[in-house]
């Protein structure tokens, strides 16, 4: 049957022109910190790069992200493995900007065995993994509900219309309507007024899913507002040099029959 298309959450980022919302990022770090990080790791982004221009936690005051002393702070929050360098013993100690997101787990089989046999995906890139990404994570996180009846539905899985799959050899309903979605491991994450937000926006699961699907999509791409400058200073450039062109070439064939 297929998995739901995803349903639009009307993003700021989406679009030639359009840039992220720096308070929705920082309310989407905070339910990433506050629920995802216990089961999920972001390998791939360090700490320092909220702090970097169009991130989280950029200041314009503040040019180098390793001096952001709140992304220091935020940082010194995680515990990271590490070796003791002069007694080579494993130790771990306060995560500094210069740090990766941890993962929770010590190792792949432990995160399995944690989730009944499936492994939490590293989040760094999930923006990118599966087809328009963002609107993807906004409507799977927001679109758990409960399993339709007749569908069987093994311990330790839970029904989401948005999760690819087929579920045609678990539904003992009318074969014509086999429920759209699939199963997957992750229990619905998300509770209206689980995270505190520090602004007015709204504490619900819809906002949440939003918000956390938002910072995914910047880690996933930090440099896609840059990119779109600049691809749009190229095309003004383009458009300029046509014009010249085009003028110059009138110029020069005016006088000829
Ligand atoms: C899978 C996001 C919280 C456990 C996933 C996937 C995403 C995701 C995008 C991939 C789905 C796919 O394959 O397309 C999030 C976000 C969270 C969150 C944004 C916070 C709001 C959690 C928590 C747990 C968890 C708290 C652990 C209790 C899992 C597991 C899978 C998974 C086990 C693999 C599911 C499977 O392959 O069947 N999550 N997650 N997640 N998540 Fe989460």
């Amino acid at each position: 049957a297929g998995a739901k298309e995803p349903r639009h959450a009307g993003f700021s980022f989406e679009g030639p022109f359009g840039t992220f919302d720096q308070g929705q990022l920082q309310r989407g770090y905070k339910v990433y910190r506050e629920v995802c990080a216990s089961c999920h790791s972001m390998n791939l982004l360090h700490f320092r790069n909220l702090a970097a221009d169009g991130g989280p936690f950029w200041d314009p005051h503040v040019e180098n992200p390793n001096e952001n002393r709140f992304v220091r702070a935020l940082a010194a929050e995680f515990e990271i493995a590490d070796i003791d360098s002069e007694t080579g013993e494993p130790i771990t100690r306060p995560g500094t900007p210069a740090d990766r997101f941890p993962n929770p787990y010590p190792n792949a089989t432990a995160a399995a065995a944690a989730n009944g046999g499936a492994a939490p995906p590293d989040l760094s890139v999930m923006a990118k993994a599966r087809h328009d990404g963002a609107n993807y994570m906004y409507s799977l996180l927001s679109g758990y509900q409960a399993p339709p009846a007749g569908l069987r539905i093994a311990p330790g899985q839970y029904y989401n219309p948005y999760m690819p799959g087929d579920l045609t050899p678990f539904w003992e309903g009318d074969p014509d309507k086999v429920p759209a979605g699939g199963f997957i491991a992750m229990p619905a994450p998300l509770t209206d007024g689980q995270v505190t937000y520090d602004d007015d926006a709204p504490e619900t699961v819809d906002q949440y899913s939003k918000d956390v699907a938002a910072f995914i999509a910047w880690a996933s791409d930090p440099k896609a507002v840059e990119r779109k400058k600049t691809g749009m200073a190229v095309l003004a450039y383009l458009a300029i040099f046509a014009g010249l062109t085009y003028a110059s070439y009138r110029q020069i064939w005016k006088n000829v029959a």
